[in-house]
Formats: structure tokens, C-alpha cells, sequence
């Protein structure tokens, strides 16, 4: 309800030429606002304890922003990859995700900290009444309201206060740029350094160095425990998942941990029934080994693991969502929302019976990058 009758209104002269307190009172009246109570928090400017109280807000906002710078170093730099237990690095490595996590939880609390100090200390008290009008808005409540809001700027007196405003900015921008970075730390790493390397997104952990073998080993839960593959090993129909192993790191702890937890390692090792129809991708027509088929774990969509096999249709399902591969078609998908082939791993046996890779896989695995082609 209007406590302000039409001939009170302003016309457009007295409008223009009322000051903003006038207008903030006047869209008071009109919008039947009463105010209660109003206090200025610090009625005598520049005190000491106006002082005192600026540089407690500043504070909290500078630990935010301290903070929030810290977690965006370690975020980008602290040493995440994974280190064997025992090894030197393993607690820099075990202490990545503590310390992401503490630091963007201390700058996301000291920034609310500060903003709710700040509230407490510098808005002014007040106790408000409106009452509700029905109606849309006038040019009259559009130039109050305008007027209103730059009162609310001036009254926090946010614009005079050039220390909390400095570090009020630098939290949020840093805090900003830390959210930011979350999102696109995955992106930053170039495809074409060091293409030629296993560690390249071109390649896989799969890739033989120095012509050493590679052979298939299961995974038994003990990383000691080296099971390599045999043929006989797997039945007709059976399916197991398969990591990469070299003799040359059968005492090396870190490698061999690494090479099971690599997230390009997993191999879904197929044994089809004798006699399966199977069209096979043009120039990967030798992959296979007899009715063995290695096909990379990692789906083509989004990178989850395709860890569910149904031997009767040769279809190899993604439970993230529900990608299908067929397997006698050299794992094309055949629904849901992957659109690339598993990648094949070339396989053979070596002169004492295992199964090894006869190379890495010759295009990338899991799921697109803004430099792939294929
Ligand atoms: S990750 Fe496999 S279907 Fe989406």
C-alpha cells in the first residue's frame, strides 16, 4: 500500500532535481516502508576501532586470498602422480589431496568470514516495514529503486574503504582463477610434447622400449605376484583384464605399481568361441592372436572402464552410459553415445608360450582430445 497519494507525487522537474537521499525516502513512502530503526555503525569516522575493524575484515580476505593462491600452485605443481608406499616421494604424494582440499576449503571460509564481518561491521542497523502492493512499476518506482540501490553501494561504504576493497578483489579474483583452473588443469598438458614417449597422450603404457617385450600379466590384487598369460589360460567364451609388464621391472616396485594403475594400462583380453564370424578392422586384420582379441578398456566416450562382457552376442557394455561395443565387428559401437571403435591392441605369443604386445596401439585410447583426428 502506497503511503504516498497521487498528488504528492513529484512531476518530471521536482524528480530530476530531488537528491538521492530525497528519492531513497520518497520510494520508501511509496512502497509504504517504514523504517523502524536505522544506525549508523560508526556515527564518528575514522576512529581507531573503525580502523581496527577494517583491517579485521582485510585480514580474513588476505588469508583467503593467500589461500586460494596456495591451492592453485599446488593444484598445478605439487607432485600428484602416484608413488609406491615406501618410496621416498609417497608422502608428498599421499598429501596431494589433503592439501588441495585444505587450502580451498580455508580461502572459501575466510571469504565468507570476510564478507559476514563486513556486513556486521560496516552496514548500517536497520529495521524496515513494507507493506505489499499489487502492480507493476512506474517510471517513479524505476528511479527510486535505481536510487535506492546506489544508496545501499554508498551506505556500506564499500567506496571508501580502499583496503578491504584491494583485498576483498584479490581473494575472489585468485579464488576465481582456482575454480577455473580445476576444470582446465585436466587440459593443460600438450599432446605434441614428447609425442614419441609412453607418457604421451599418442601412446600408452603398452608402448615396448628399447625392443623390450611386453607381456600381458593379470592383476591377482598383489603387484609382486607377476601372473603373465597364456592362451590355455583362458577359455572358450572367458574374458580377463590384462596389464602391461616388462622383465625389466620385475624388481621395481614403483614401475610395477605404476604400470597396474596407469589409467591408459587396461586391456580387456577376449578369447571368442572356435569358429566366431568376426569382421576385422581394415589393416588390423593381423591383431588378433587365432580367436584372442585385445581391445583397450578405456571407453571411447568418456573414459570409463567397459568392464561388462556378454559372450553370447560378443557385445562389451559400458555401465556409465550404456555404450555397447561389438566385439565380432571390431568393437564398433553399436549404441549409446560412443561414436570411435575400442582401440586393438596387436597381440601374439612369444617362444615360451605368454601373450605379448606386438606393439602399442597405433591410435590413441579413451576418449577424444582437441588434436585427434581419428
Ligand atoms: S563413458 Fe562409456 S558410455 Fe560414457
Amino acid at each position: 500500500m502506497s503511503g504516498v497519494t497521487p498528488n504528492e507525487l513529484p512531476d518530471e522537474a521536482q524528480l530530476a532535481g530531488m537528491s538521492r537521499d530525497e528519492l531513497v525516502k520518497l520510494g520508501a513512502n511509496m512502497d509504504g516502508v517504514e523504517l523502524v530503526h536505522y544506525e549508523d555503525r560508526w556515527p564518528v569516522k575514522g576512529t581507531r576501532a573503525e580502523k581496527r575493524a577494517e583491517r579485521q575484515v582485510a585480514l580474513w580476505f588476505a588469508i583467503a586470498a593467500i589461500s586460494g593462491l596456495a591451492f592453485l600452485v599446488a593444484f598445478i605443481w605439487w607432485p600428484w602422480r602416484y608413488e609406491a608406499p615406501h618410496s621416498t616421494d609417497h608422502l608428498l604424494y599421499s598429501l596431494y589431496t589433503p592439501v588441495i582440499g585444505f587450502t580451498l576449503g580455508l580461502s572459501v571460509l575466510a571469504l565468507s568470514i570476510g564478507a559476514l564481518l563486513y556486513t556486521k561491521k560496516f552496514i548500517p542497523e536497520e529495521l524496515a516495514v513494507q507493506q505489499r502492493h499489487d502492480g507493476g512499476s512506474g517510471e517513479v518506482d524505476k528511479a527510486t529503486v535505481i536510487a535506492e540501490l546506489a544508496d545501499v553501494g554508498a551506505r556500506s561504504t564499500l567506496g571508501r574503504r580502499g583496503l578491504i576493497k584491494k583485498t576483498a578483489g584479490l581473494s575472489i579474483g585468485v579464488l576465481g582463477l582456482g575454480v577455473t583452473a580445476v576444470p582446465l588443469g585436466g587440459l593443460i598438458k600438450n599432446p605434441w610434447a614428447d609425442s614419441d614417449s609412453k607418457d604421451s597422450l599418442w601412446h600408452t603404457a603398452w608402448k615396448s622400449e628399447n625392443g623390450e617385450k611386453v607381456y600381458l600379466r593379470r592383476h591377482t590384487g598383489n603387484f609382486h605376484d607377476v601372473a603373465l598369460v597364456r592362451p590355455e589360460d583362458l577359455d572358450a567364451g572367458g574374458f580377463e583384464t590384462v596389464f602391461p609388464f616388462r622383465e625389466s621391472e620385475r624388481d621395481d616396485d614403483e614401475a610395477l605399481v605404476h604400470a597396474l594403475k596407469r589409467s591408459d594400462s587396461p586391456v580387456m583380453l577376449i578369447r571368442l568361441r572356435p569358429n566366431q564370424a568376426v569382421v576385422k578392422r581394415a589393416g588390423q586384420e593381423d591383431f588378433n592372436y587365432g580367436d584372442f582379441y585385445a581391445y583397450s578398456k578405456i571407453c571411447t566416450h568418456l573414459g570409463c572402464p567397459t568392464s561388462l562382457y556378454e559372450q553370447q552376442t560378443g557385445l562389451l557394455l559400458c555401465p556409465c552410459h550404456q555404450s555397447q561395443f561389438d566385439v565380432f565387428h571390431y568393437a564398433k559401437p553399436r549404441f549409446g553415445p560412443a561414436t570411435r571403435a575400442l582401440p586393438q591392441l596387436p597381440i601374439t605369443v612369444d617362444e615360451d608360450g605368454y601373450l605379448i604386445a606386438r606393439s602399442d596401439f597405433i591410435e590413441a585410447v579413451g576418449p577424444a582430445f582437441w588434436e585427434r583426428k581419428s
